[in-house]
């Protein structure tokens, strides 16, 4: 198993950005858990799975379902043998672009809160710590993914500032949206995520926490490499 650095914090607290350009300076690989919360609500929703329906229901949809992250792009394949799709050639349908909506915001928060969708992602995470270094992002990496995880860090800002960010990544992506929808949408997304059940989003006693409301990303950075460098 390689080196794990987990970071995890609420949406819009700029961990993607921060996980990629920490992976890039180090030399390990990127691991965008959201993005595969996102693939497993897509993939169920073509499947015609609710949110209301049943774990059994949602757990037998899961079967066959395989998923890959690599170069930051997300693979999904519907009748898979394996659901850790081989991340050197991935053989899936690239779901990079479509996971990327509000909807999928949406639902990938909704379903995750279900056990079986926790339980079908865990070993795709922890598999992707097996031959890499590695730079994990999400909800839960410090908690439950990576406990034991080399450094472990807790990314968080403001509501506004979350917002605020979030509203300027959607419309990069030429997504409409106004700011107050982009508010609503991080209050809405956060209060699921910190309030279900399992594996809820909470800063780990042993993480770090960065709050980057008046920090620029160099600065978020360069925080990071300090607690990494103190003793390396
Ligand atoms: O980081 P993101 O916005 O792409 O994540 C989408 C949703 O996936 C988020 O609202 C909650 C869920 N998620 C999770 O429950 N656990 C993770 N480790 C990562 C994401």
């Amino acid at each position: 198993m390689g080196k794990v650095i987990a970071i995890d914090g609420p949406a819009g607290a700029g961990k993607g950005t921060i996980a990629k350009l920490l992976a890039g300076e180090l030399g390990f690989s990127y691991l965008d858990t959201g993005a595969l919360y996102r693939a497993v609500a897509l993939a169920l929703r073509e499947k015609g799975i609710n949110p209301e329906d049943s774990d059994e229901k949602i757990a037998s949809a899961l079967k066959g379902i395989g998923i890959a992250f690599k170069d930051e792009k997300v693979f999904l394949k519907e009748n898979s043998q394996l659901s850790t799709l081989n991340s050197q050639r991935p053989d899936g349908r690239d779901v990079s672009e479509d996971i990327r909506t509000t909807e999928m915001g949406h639902y990938s928060s909704v379903f995750s809160a279900r056990k079986a969708v926790r339980d079908f992602l865990l070993d795709i995470q922890r598999n992707a710590s097996l031959n890499s270094d590695l730079v994990a992002e999400g909800r839960d990496m410090t908690t439950v993914v990576f406990p034991d995880a080399w450094k472990k860090f807790y990314l968080d800002a403001s509501v506004e500032e979350r917002a605020k960010r979030r509203y300027l990544q959607l419309k990069e992506k030429g997504i409409n949206i106004t700011e107050s929808e982009a508010k609503n949408d991080v209050v809405e997304r956060d209060a699921r995520d910190s309030r279900r059940d399992i594996a809820p989003l909470m800063k780990a006693e042993d993480a770090v926490l960065i709050d980057s409301s008046s920090m620029t990303i160099d600065k978020v950075l360069e925080n990071i490499m300090k607690v990494i460098r103190a003793d390396h």
